[in-house]
């Protein structure tokens, strides 16, 4: 009997081992996902203009669709909850609004939260330059407050055919309601 449950011990011991022994399989891997290197990276900026009823012509975002409280040419109040804005803006490798854009961001965000500010962000980049042909899809809640927070890339074309990883935002100017600049940095965790 003892040499029954002592085997039986013993037989536990090392099949739970080999379970453990799993340690270099990918899904092992992911669970400490810092220990990983992105297989690229990327620095972008892109601007955001939004259309306050003045700047029809300068303007690169609009507000879309607004609660009944607000309307669609002023952000509405309670940290804007409700919005929708569209946007084409374009993107830049340093923060110079007049810098040549190497491509477009296009997209939209919608406010999602009535009692901080916060955003929820879906959107790609779209390059036809010579350094970049193709497009990355971003996707994920933005609490802008945050001095940087993470949208997940959650796919790609061309360049990044099957992108996968994670975007850093920054928030690197906020001039008054009409103007933001956000930098990208962008790791990608899957590359073909
Ligand atoms: C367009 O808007 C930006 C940001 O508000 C401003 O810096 C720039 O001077 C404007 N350009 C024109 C032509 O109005
Ligand atoms: C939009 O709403 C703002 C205040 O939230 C108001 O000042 C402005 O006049 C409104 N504009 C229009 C076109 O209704
Ligand atoms: C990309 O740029 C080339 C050359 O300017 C142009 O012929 C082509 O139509 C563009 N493609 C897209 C998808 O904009
Ligand atoms: C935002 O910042 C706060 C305080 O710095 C932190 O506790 C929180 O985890 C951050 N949230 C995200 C989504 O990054």
């Amino acid at each position: 009997m003892r040499l029954i449950s002592s085997l039986l011990l013993f037989f536990l011991v090392v099949s739970s081992s080999a379970g453990y022994s799993g340690g270099t399989v990918p899904g092992r891997m992911r669970k400490n996902p810092a220990a990983r290197h992105p297989c690229k990276r990327l620095i972008f900026y892109f601007h955001d203009i939004i259309y306050n009823g003045e700047n029809a012509k300068n303007a690169t975002a609009a507000i879309i669709g607004a609660p009944s409280w607000g309307n669609r040419t002023i952000l509405a109040g309670q940290n804007h909850f409700g919005d929708l804005v569209v946007f084409d803006d374009p993107i830049t490798l340093d923060n110079n609004l007049h810098s040549t854009p190497i491509g477009r961001a296009q997209g939209f965000y919608l406010y999602d939260k009535k009692d901080i500010f916060t955003a929820w962000l879906g959107f790609s980049f779209v390059f036809n330059s010579t350094q970049h042909k193709g497009s990355i899809n971003f996707a994920g809640a933005d609490p802008l407050m945050n001095k940087t927070r993470d949208i997940s890339v959650i796919g790609g074309t061309g360049d990044f055919f099957m992108a996968r990883g994670v975007a850093t935002l920054m928030t690197d100017a906020f001039e008054g309601e009409d103007y933001f600049r956000l930098r990208v940095d962008i790791k990608l965790y899957e590359c073909w």
